[in-house]
Formats: C-alpha cells, sequence, structure tokens
C-alpha cells in the first residue's frame, strides 16, 4: 500500500490526528451519573434515527478507552480530537458536578499523555444536557452563561493538562438543523428560535474563549467551523437565491461574528433584535487557531414552503464520485476551501474533519477492506497539500473518525471508522484504511523530520501568500 502514499513533505509540527465525539463514541449513557441531553431524548422518538439506534451503547469508549488509545498509538497519531459530554460533568447542566465524570475526562486526558498522544478537548459537539433544553436551551439568552460556568469547571480541571480547546463542533450545523430543519436535536422547525440560537451561540462561544484565557495557562484555543461551498441544484434565480442563504447560514453567520464582529448581510436585520449593545465585541474574540470541518460541495434547491427557503438538493447526476451515503467528493473545492478560509480570516487552519462514510463489513477473514475511503483520504490530503503549497497556512488533519460510531440521524448505518466496530461483542478491526492512515502518517513525518524538505514548503506558500 506504501507505494499509493504520494511523496509529498509537509510542513514541520504537522499535526496527525484522529477525532470522534462525546455522543457518538462513550456509550454508557446512564453509567456513573451521567444525566440526558437532548441527543438521549431524540433517540427515543420514533423515526428520527435511521433504524433506530441510540448512543446508549455505542463503541463503549467509556469503558473501552483504553483499548482505543493503545489503537491511536499503532496508527502513530499525534492528536486525538474528543468532546466532552456536558452532561456527563454536570448531569443538570448546571449546579451539582458529577465527580465520576469529571474523573473520565482526567483518566482519558492522562492515558493519552502517558501514550505520547496530545488531547483536543471541544467543549461542545452537539450534546446539550435536556435540562438546560426544558428552560429553553439555546435559544434562551442565559445559555451563553451556563455555557460560561461549564467551560470555567473543565478548564479548572483539565487546564493544566490539556491545552488545545475547541469552544464549538459546527455551530451552523446544529443550530440549522437543530432549529429550523429537525434533523438534529432539539428538532424544532422555528425562525425566531433558530435566530435567537445563532446568537446566543456565538455569545457563548465568545464568552467560552474568554474563561479558557483566563484559566488555561498557554492555551491554544479554536473553533471548528464546517464550511463547504453551497452550489445551486440549477442555473435558475429562484435556486441561487436559495444557496445564497443557505451559504450565509452554513458558511458565513459564525465565522464573520466571531472574527469580523458582523453578521452576514442576509441574517443581520433577522438577528439584530436580540443583539444587546455590546455583544458583537463579546463575540468577536481573538482566538488561535480556526478549524475545518470539510466533507464536500453541498447543493441549494428553492423550496418556498422551508422556513429559510431553501431545501437540500442532491448532488448532479454526473458528480464525480459519490460515497455510499450520497455525499459528492470534490477534493477540489476542498483545496479551494482550504485557501479562501487561510486568507480570509488570517488564522491557522486545522482540519478538524474529513472522512468518508462507507459500510464495510468483515470478509470470511475478519478482515475490513474499504478502498473507497482509502480513495477518499488519499484525493483529499493530496489536495490538502495542493493547498498549503498554494499558501493556506494549514497545520494539522484529523481524520473523522477513528471509530465507527453513532452518525446522528443516520443512526448506525453510515459509518466513517478507521477502526470497524462489531457492535454486538464491541470488537474492534483495524479497516484498510487505518493501515493507509498509519503508513501516510509515518512517510509525512519522515519528510518532515528533513529539515531542508519542511521549511522549504513553508518557504513556497509564504511566498505565495505574498504573491
Ligand atoms: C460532522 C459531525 C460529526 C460527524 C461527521 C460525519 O458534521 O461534526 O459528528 O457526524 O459530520
Amino acid at each position: 500500500m506504501k507505494t499509493n502514499i504520494p511523496a509529498h513533505t509537509w510542513p514541520r509540527d504537522f499535526t496527525w490526528g484522529v477525532a470522534t465525539s462525546a455522543f457518538q463514541v462513550e456509550g454508557a449513557a446512564r453509567e456513573d451519573g451521567r444525566g440526558p441531553s437532548i441527543w438521549d431524548t431524540r433517540c427515543t422518538l420514533p423515526g428520527k434515527v435511521h433504524k433506530g439506534g441510540s448512543g446508549d451503547v455505542s463503541c463503549d469508549h467509556y469503558n473501552r478507552y483504553p483499548e482505543d488509545i493503545a489503537i491511536m498509538r499503532s496508527l502513530g497519531v499525534d492528536a486525538y480530537r474528543f468532546s466532552i459530554s456536558w452532561p456527563r460533568v454536570l448531569p443538570a447542566g448546571r449546579g451539582k458536578v458529577n465527580e465520576a465524570g469529571m474523573a473520565f475526562y482526567d483518566r482519558l486526558v492522562d492515558s493519552l499523555l502517558a501514550a505520547d498522544i496530545e488531547p483536543w478537548a471541544c467543549l461542545y459537539h452537539w450534546d446539550m444536557p435536556q435540562a438546560l433544553e426544558n428552560l429553553g436551551g439555546w435559544a434562551a439568552r442565559d445559555s451563553a452563561g451556563w455555557f460560561a460556568d461549564y467551560s470555567a469547571l473543565m478548564a479548572q480541571r483539565l487546564g493544566d493538562r490539556v491545552k488545545r480547546w475547541i469552544t464549538f463542533n459546527e455551530f451552523s450545523v446544529f443550530t440549522l438543523f437543530g432549529y429550523a430543519m429537525d434533523w438534529c436535536a432539539p428538532g424544532l422547525v422555528d425562525r425566531t428560535a433558530n435566530l435567537r440560537a445563532i446568537h446566543h451561540v456565538n455569545l457563548a462561544h465568545g464568552r467560552c474563549v474568554d474563561v479558557l484565557r483566563s484559566n488555561v495557562r498557554d492555551a491554544s484555543i479554536g473553533a471548528v467551523h464546517n464550511r463547504q461551498v453551497v452550489r445551486p441544484a440549477t442555473p435558475g434565480d429562484a435556486d441561487r437565491s436559495a444557496a445564497a442563504m443557505l451559504d450565509a447560514h452554513w458558511n458565513l453567520a459564525f465565522p464573520e461574528p466571531q472574527l469580523r464582529a458582523t453578521y452576514p448581510a442576509l441574517l443581520a436585520e433577522a438577528i439584530e433584535p436580540w443583539v444587546q449593545a455590546g455583544d458583537m465585541a463579546q463575540i468577536c474574540r481573538r482566538i488561535d487557531w480556526l478549524g475545518l470541518n470539510h466533507y464536500g460541495p453541498i447543493f441549494a434547491k428553492a423550496d418556498p414552503t422551508a422556513i429559510w427557503g431553501f431545501g437540500w438538493a442532491d448532488a448532479p447526476a454526473d458528480a464525480p464520485v459519490r460515497e455510499d451515503i450520497g455525499w459528492a467528493i470534490f477534493p477540489d473545492a476542498f483545496r479551494d476551501e482550504l485557501i479562501e478560509l487561510s486568507q480570509r480570516y488570517k488564522l491557522p487552519v486545522y482540519v478538524t474533519e474529513n472522512g468518508c462514510g462507507t459500510l464495510d463489513k468483515p470478509d470470511a477473514t475478519g478482515a475490513v477492506h474499504d478502498p473507497k475511503r482509502v480513495a477518499y483520504l488519499e484525493t483529499y490530503t493530496a489536495a490538502m497539500h495542493e493547498a498549503i503549497t498554494a499558501g493556506a497556512d494549514v497545520r494539522g488533519y484529523f481524520a473523522w473518525s477513528l471509530l465507527d460510531s453513532f452518525e446522528w440521524g443516520a443512526g448506525y448505518t453510515n459509518p466513517f471508522g478507521l477502526v470497524h466496530v462489531d457492535f454486538e461483542t464491541q470488537k474492534r478491526t483495524l479497516k484498510s484504511s487505518a493501515r493507509w492512515y498509519a503508513n501516510f502518517i509515518e512517510q509525512a513525518r519522515s519528510t518532515q523530520a528533513n529539515p531542508a524538505a519542511v521549511t522549504s514548503i513553508r518557504r513556497r506558500g509564504a511566498a505565495n501568500r505574498r504573491g
């Protein structure tokens, strides 16, 4: 397999990692005092998760993290991006701390450090405590304060060992899908709640940055945005307007206020009623880097019945290659996004998620071959390399995901793992893609270790940036 690995040189100190999130992998939903989250609730509602399924057990990472860390070590990754389950540490979202839950994150972090893997902790990957949802969730302005208090708790507990912090994962996915489309928890379709949630999540992000700065010495703080070019399904005016509105939600509603203190023109007037004096300055705080989650372009069509006038369209029939789930594969769009993001906000970029969902089962020998995922990773890492060569300041890459796991509305039907999980037995099997990634990292690192090679690519990048 080594022959398929392009002999690129990569920047010095480039971080190679894998990512997961708490609700998707931890399981142990009712162990050791964890409280319910909005996703536990959603999983009980008929029809919300494809073929049923819940986060009750999933990969049981809560109990099996030592084995998972051993796998990460065997892959040779530098870093593990995970998220903290808010209801595991604060079962009611605020107030009484669940010490058993806190102790889990101590053990996880200590074990990672002992394995020489850097912990990257994300404070919110979509699992708000149900008790806070009952008080209005993100639509309530108080949510910014609840989140700041929870962030302080975690920063004080883990900040001596965890230096890499992520405030939120994919702001626009959980606000749009959760408040306007009923594709994510809490499953509302409510324009006002959506607008309020956007603003309050932005406020929560800004307050969280302040909390992390004041509680964690040498904190390196980032926010993870999903950005994907939005293409109209047809060239007609209606689909183009729909694409512009989806772009405002998807790509702009969070990075623009957080980094430029302004809402995108298409949403500004609608959000204005909830913006109080001083809010924009509170939202726009200095961060150290941007996380990019990227899979492929998305397609919009006009839908007058939808609250924002757009609907999701399929990728055109002639789209290059399709993953099993129908997500389009356009590595060039990834390259262009990295360049655009780096130039627009002038911050270092880490790819915090990228990967491919394909359902591959063990063969008669027990091996799991996933050639589509390997091909995807090859072309996307090559596209990332092109972006760096063109001047994008990309510092790291996290494959989504380490493990097959609960994939939100897709349940267990769309696994993204480099590692296959048999959910009956909890047996982990490295897929071909895991072996590919391990080889890839080893080779990439050998170019990083060569100072001449590594500085040359940065120098070229800097020269390209200067134009
Ligand atoms: C992203 C999510 C992540 C996972 C991948 C496939 O939108 O952040 O949890 O579901 O998609």
